[in-house]
């Protein structure tokens, strides 16, 4: 059954209320995609890896007992979001593992090659213009370093069938893999994780090396 819109715009931006309840309900729904996209990007201990559109917190919490040295940092632009990954992961954010910002992902407050692994889950459906988006994570990677995208891409006809297209940009997987070419990412793979009820697609690709 298709979600209304004002369901899907909690999936967009939570908020109020209701965000907090969409925030618990999403760190349970989306683990096993999450987990799989922490494998994929093979964290080292001293790994800086930022998550774009890390909602709740708990993937870069678990990230951070990998990147054991490291440094893990979660943008998202809900401020409901924040604070409930904030609460959540306090005793982290206290011993400064992580850090949560208040953040959009078209105009990414860090330096060129500021992280080893960027990372993004269930979050491009929502870039109207995903290039911008998809050109700051990469300005941000390290040379060398790998990036991951998850998504339900159109050829999961029950995503499509149940989330509204005004709000969602539900987008086949090839053409995810291109915009990532497009944004200048290399070596791209694709990867597909089918679940129950679900299909989700992971891009994996990396910045060269002495590439500009
Ligand atoms: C569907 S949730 C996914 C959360 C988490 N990544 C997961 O897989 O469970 C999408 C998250 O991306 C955030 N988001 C969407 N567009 C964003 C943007 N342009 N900049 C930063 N965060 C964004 C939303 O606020 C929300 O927390």
């Amino acid at each position: 059954m298709r979600k209304p819109q004002f369901i899907a715009r909690q999936g967009r931006k939570p908020s109020g209320l209701l965000g907090r309840i969409v925030a618990r309900v999403m760190a349970r729904e989306t683990a096993n995609e999450n987990d799989f996209a922490l494998e994929l990007l093979q964290l080292q201990p001293a790994d800086a890896v930022l998550e774009i559109g890390c909602g709740h917190g708990e993937t870069l919490a678990k990230a951070a007992n990998a990147a054991s040295s490291g440094s893990l940092c979660g943008i998202d632009f809900s401020p409901t979001m924040l604070r409930h990954a904030a609460r959540r992961h306090r005793q982290l954010v206290a011993e400064k593992r992580i850090e949560f910002r208040l953040e959009s992902s078209d105009r990414l407050p860090f330096p060129d090659a500021s992280f080893d692994k960027v990372f993004a889950v269930h979050t491009i459906y929502f870039w109207n213009r995903p290039l911008d988006h998809l050109t700051e994570a990469r300005r941000v990677l390290k040379p060398g370093g790998r990036f991951v995208l998850g998504f339900r891409p159109a050829e999961d006809a029950g995503f499509r069938a149940t989330f509204p297209s005004e709000i969602y940009h539900i987008r086949p997987e090839a053409e995810v893999a291109q915009l990532a070419r497009d944004a200048g990412f290399e070596a791209i793979q694709l990867r597909d994780l089918a679940l129950r009820n679900k299909r989700l697609s992971f891009v994996i690709a990396t910045r060269l090396r002495g590439a500009e």
